[in-house]
């Protein structure tokens, strides 16, 4: 059956139901209904797509704005088109961008002038473009390039270290000859960023008390860059122990998704008696390098170089849910992705 016969199809969506009050979002904030819809006739430059794998990532609580109550849920993810008047798109290409938690959708061309087509690599899972091999993995990439100024011999600290920025962030460090220390949320991520990853220590927050673990952990040499994917209470401790010329690259704020109270250090004089650097990045400006990342961390990727930690969860958008509030528990490592499935139109 070709996608031109059909004109109804059935469709799985989830929208936002609820504003969460200072907490992060559960299953009452959430709706997943399931529609048919009539295909819509394209208009120039739009395509019908069928959404295969969605990324879920904890920055998603932020859409959860006031005005937001009953219009779908957005996340980045992989697409495969299934019907197109787009040239630069045609039918069975796909691209990641920012796709809506719903089995099919029309995306418009203001919409695909945002979204980046992928090269797909047949000997790789399609996971891997979510994460390692996605804007996560390029997030990390290009921020300790512009931002981080790594040199050999220097030691890194990487907050939130077993998630899937972390991990890349880590294994990056180390190549570039940095001592790499860690944390994370259980025994067993700390024992992956030693044991597999390579990290030089590690230690859990959660049950160890992040100033003295992490005072012991980088020893006499002290502290030179912290690539912080967290914005919580640590910072203080940081700005305390960093050498002079110290930097601290801003790139998350995994404290904020939980509804906890970001940083707000009383020891920012640090920065100019140690003459430290605290620069903040986001990806969404620097896309520029993008075909350069992917020359060079494919192959490593491919080749076990760079390893990675993710969870796939097979299921649909009816999934989408209970893994993204397993996600906001820490329940897995690195990225975690919902697949959808084959285009089945
Ligand atoms: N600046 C940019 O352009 C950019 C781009 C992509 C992502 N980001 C941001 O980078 C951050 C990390 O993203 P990610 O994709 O690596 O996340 P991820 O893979 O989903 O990992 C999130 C991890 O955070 C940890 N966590 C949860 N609560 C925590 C807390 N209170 N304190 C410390 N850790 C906690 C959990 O692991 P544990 O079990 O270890 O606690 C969880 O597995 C996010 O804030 C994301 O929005 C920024």
């Amino acid at each position: 059956m070709t996608t031109s016969n059909i004109t109804e199809y059935t469709n799985t969506r989830v929208l936002i139901s609820k504003i969460p009050e200072g907490v992060a979002p559960n299953k009452d904030h959430f709706k997943t209904i399931t529609v048919t819809e009539t295909k819509p006739v394209l208009e120039e430059g739009s395509v019908f797509i069928k959404n295969v794998i969605f990324s879920l990532d904890p920055y998603i609580r932020h859409e959860f704005l006031p005005g937001t109550t009953q219009t779908p849920v957005i996340g980045f993810g992989i697409a495969k088109v299934l019907q197109s008047s787009n040239a630069s798109f045609p039918v069975g290409s796909t691209f990641f961008g920012n796709l809506p938690w719903e089995t099919y959708t029309t995306l418009s061309a203001t919409a695909l002038a945002l979204v980046v087509p992928l090269q797909l690599d047949s000997e790789l899972p399609l996971s891997v473009y979510n994460g390692v091999l996605g804007t996560s993995g390029f997030t990390v990439w290009d921020s300790l390039r512009r931002v981080a100024d790594l040199k050999a011999g220097e030691t890194i600290y990487i907050s939130s270290a077993a998630g899937t920025l972390g991990q890349v962030a880590g294994q990056l460090a180390k190549r570039k000859g940095l001592r790499v220390i860690g944390s994370a949320g259980s025994d067993e991520k700390v024992a992956f960023l030693t044991s597999t990853l390579g990290f030089d220590a590690a230690f859990n927050y959660k049950t160890q008390d992040p100033r003295s673990a992490l005072t012991s952990a980088v020893g006499p040499a002290g502290l030179d860059i912290y690539y912080d994917l967290v914005f919580d209470s640590t910072l203080e401790t940081v700005l305390d122990i960093l050498n002079p010329h110290g930097r601290i690259i801003s790139v998350g704020i995994v404290a904020a998704h939980q509804g906890q109270a970001v940083a707000a250090p009383k020891n920012l004089i640090n920065i100019l008696m140690k003459q430290l650097r605290f620069e903040g990045y986001t990806v969404y400006e620097n896309f520029d390098q993008w075909g350069l990342f992917c020359e060079e961390m494919t192959p490593l990727v491919k080749s076990g170089e760079i390893k990675y930690a993710e969870t796939v969860v097979e299921g649909g958008v009816d999934v989408v849910v209970e893994t993204y509030l397993n996600v906001m528990k820490g329940v897995y490592k690195g990225k975690v992705s919902v697949l959808t499935g084959a285009a089945d139109l």
